[in-house]
């Protein structure tokens, strides 16, 4: 059911989708608490690749930094969101010294980071690269990963896998319906949410609701905006900027990609130069 969008409204949303979510870490991490397993999964890829560094994009508060670098790795940690940004470095303060040295705080844009040296694995870790809205933002993202690997390194994330009933969800209505308690304010409020679908350029466009319980007092509506990613194109567009997909799984316990999985977990390297073939005459 999905609506005409105006071209420069959608433009606008797209900006704020990629900020607002992430303004206020606490609210963030609330939220997100019970999500581990694709945590496990990233340091279980990091125990068998034995990286001597990890550069990881899109760290956030460090949901998935923290427990690396307590596993033991160097993190360089990329973001650019001031909220989230200062929530790891809250959360790096707590830790033991011996921990907090091996992360390295970068502020940086996904397209235009610069991080020192070079890495055996890089990761971007929940969605990270639905935030990259075009095939030109995702090209420089993936080039200045490939800049950044050692010989022979990866490179892993995680998109979801787009599900055709949800993006065509009544835009108007309520979904996801949830009570809790606001982690800032300590009220009771209830979460939900709804979003257009920008079918030509695939991306949605999420409104979250956080209403009072009690009905007093105004509402808060956050913009989340994501690029979905159909699997062959991903492939396609890894192999366009040089990369190649060398491991795929459909969840976070090393299972097969299949049509109902919620996310594609990608391990990509980049590609061996073709070798140059002569013409046949
Ligand atoms: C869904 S969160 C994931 C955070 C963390 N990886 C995790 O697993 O909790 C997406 C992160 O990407 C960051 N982000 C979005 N667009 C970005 C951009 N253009 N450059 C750098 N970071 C960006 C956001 O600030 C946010 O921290």
């Amino acid at each position: 059911m999905a609506r005409k969008l105006d071209p420069r409204l959608v433009e606008e949303l797209v900006d704020a989708g990629s900020r607002e979510h992430y303004a206020d870490a606490a609210v963030y991490d609330h939220e997100y608490r019970r999500r581990r397993a694709d945590v496990t999964w990233y340091r279980e890829l990091a125990q068998r690749r034995k990286p001597t560094r990890i550069l990881e994009l899109g760290a956030g508060s460090g949901r998935v930094t923290i427990p690396l670098a307590r596993d033991g790795h160097e993190v360089v940690a990329v973001d650019r969101s001031p909220g989230m940004l200062a929530g790891l470095r809250a959360r790096i303060a707590k830790l033991p010294p011996a921990v907090a040295k091996r992360i390295t705080v970068v502020e940086g844009d996904l397209c235009t980071f610069r991080a020192p040296g070079k890495f055996p694995l890089a990761i971007a870790a929940f969605n990270v690269l639905e935030h990259l809205y075009t095939r030109g933002e995702l090209d420089a993202c993936l080039r200045r990963v490939a800049h950044h690997l050692a010989p022979g390194g990866a490179f892993a994330f995680d998109v979801q896998l787009p599900d055709l009933r949800w993006l065509m969800r009544d835009p108007d209505k309520r979904w996801a319906k949830t009570r809790f308690t606001d982690p800032v304010t300590g009220r009771a409020t209830y979460y939900s949410t709804n979003h257009d679908y920008d079918a030509v350029n695939q991306i949605a466009l999420i409104r979250i609701y956080y209403d009072p319980a009690d009905g007093k007092g105004p509402s808060k509506i956050v913009k989340l905006t994501q690029r979905k990613y159909f699997p062959a194109e991903l492939e396609a567009l890894v192999a366009h900027a040089g990369m190649r997909v060398t491991e795929r799984y459909g969840d976070f316990f090393w299972g097969p990609l299949h049509g109902s999985a919620e996310s594609q977990v990608l391990v990509c390297e980049v590609a061996k130069p073709r070798r140059k073939t002569r013409p046949r005459h």
